[in-house]
């Protein structure tokens, strides 16, 4: 297939970029506006096989240029701000990239007839205290990220409803795995475990998430994009859910870091309890996640350990300042 995929400079997209390009032999271009989230290096082992367009998707001239003069036949749009505590700090810019985005690029879409993947997220369906959410659970929204994302998908159907545009969602829930940002709970707990940093458990640590491997999301997506209908939606969740000190005490064991190094800090304002999916839907399609939790956080861990030219440029460069804003205390050097 030939796809424009928007935002795989990020965590996400360019782990589905890799797998498009050694499972299936697509022909991509990345169209990626390069924020604090998003880097060359995630693309660095696949930057020969693609095409690379810096821009924001917001920007319809950037989008024009990505799809060039013969379109893709596809869009899948990663493209977002994603980071649940800066929604709340600075909201704004979630509004213009998530939705204003996601508009632009719909708009693309429909006036070419392309085929559109919008990857979303649990989020969107807000907390939940027993069960799990299916594709047809009210969406509740609490933060200014998951209302965002909640804008963006309800523009997405209103394209096929309207407009008869061959349109999906997917809607995964937490990932984890090689090059997540370390603003994310995963990462954040398993750098500051190995430099000797306090661990901030937010409130009482009993929230849980429901924690699915990278790769399993990017196949995950790759299932809609191929058998998905149009109009429809389909939930991605991971095998096994955690709650948040769980998930700490075993990052702990893994890295050997002491368990006086947790620090119980305030609890993020409007903090969902609980995400759970179910996803037979997608399962009834043929995906299923093939990572369990205890498998894929020490093949994370291994991976961080092993990558110290990914990370260190970034806890030595701006994101110090946001740690200190944000946590109150300086990293350690
Ligand atoms: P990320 O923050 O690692 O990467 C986001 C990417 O989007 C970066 O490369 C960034 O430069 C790019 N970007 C941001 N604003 C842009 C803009 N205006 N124009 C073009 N590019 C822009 O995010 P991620 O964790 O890889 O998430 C990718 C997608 O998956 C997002 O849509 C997110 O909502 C969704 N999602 C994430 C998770 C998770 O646990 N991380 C779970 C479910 C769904
Ligand atoms: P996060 O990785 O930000 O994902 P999300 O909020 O989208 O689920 O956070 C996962 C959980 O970890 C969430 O309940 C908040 C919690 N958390 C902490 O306790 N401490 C931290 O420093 C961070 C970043 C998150």
């Amino acid at each position: 297939m030939k796809l424009l995929v928007c935002g795989a400079a990020g965590f996400i997209g360019s782990t589905f970029v890799g797998l498009r390009l050694r499972e299936h032999g697509d022909e991509v271009t990345v169209l990626d506006k390069l924020t604090y989230a998003g880097r060359k290096e995630n693309l660095a082992e696949v930057q020969a096989e693609i095409r690379f367009v810096k821009g924001a998707i917001e920007d319809p001239a950037a989008v024009r240029d990505a799809l060039g003069p013969r379109a893709p036949d596809a869009i899948v749009n990663f493209a977002a701000e994603t980071h649940v505590d800066r929604s709340i700090a600075e909201p704004f810019a979630f509004s213009q990239t998530n939705g204003l985005g996601t508009h632009v690029l719909l708009e693309a879409a429909r006036e070419r007839g392309l085929r559109y993947v919008q990857v979303s997220t649990d989020e969107v369906y807000g907390s939940i205290e027993s069960g799990s959410f299916t594709e047809s659970s009210p969406l509740a929204p609490s933060s200014p990220y998951s209302a965002s994302k909640t804008g963006a998908d309800l523009l997405v159907t209103s394209y096929f409803h309207t407009y008869g545009l061959h349109a999906s969602v997917c809607r995964g829930s937490n990932n984890y795995g090689p090059r997540q940002y370390p603003e994310k709970l995963i990462p954040l707990m398993i750098l500051n475990a190995l430099a000797g940093d306090r661990l901030p458990v937010y409130g009482d640590g009993k929230q849980v998430r429901n924690w699915l491997f990278v790769e399993d999301f990017g196949r995950g997506i790759g299932h809609v994009l191929e058998h998905g209908e149009p109009g429809e939606t389909y939930n991605c969740g991971g095998p096994d859910e955690c709650e948040n000190l769980d998930v700490v005490k075993r990052l702990l064991e893994l890295t050997g870091a002491e368990e006086s190094l947790i620090e119980y800090v305030t609890d993020r304002p409007g903090h969902d309890r609980r995400y759970s999916l179910s996803s037979a839907k997608l399962q009834g399609l043929g995906w299923q996640a093939r990572t369990r939790f205890a498998e894929g956080l020490a093949q994370t861990v291994e991976w961080y350990r092993d990558n110290g030219w990914w990370w260190e440029p970034i806890r030595t460069g701006t994101y110090r300042e946001y740690y200190e804003r944000h946590y109150g205390r300086a990293l350690k050097s």
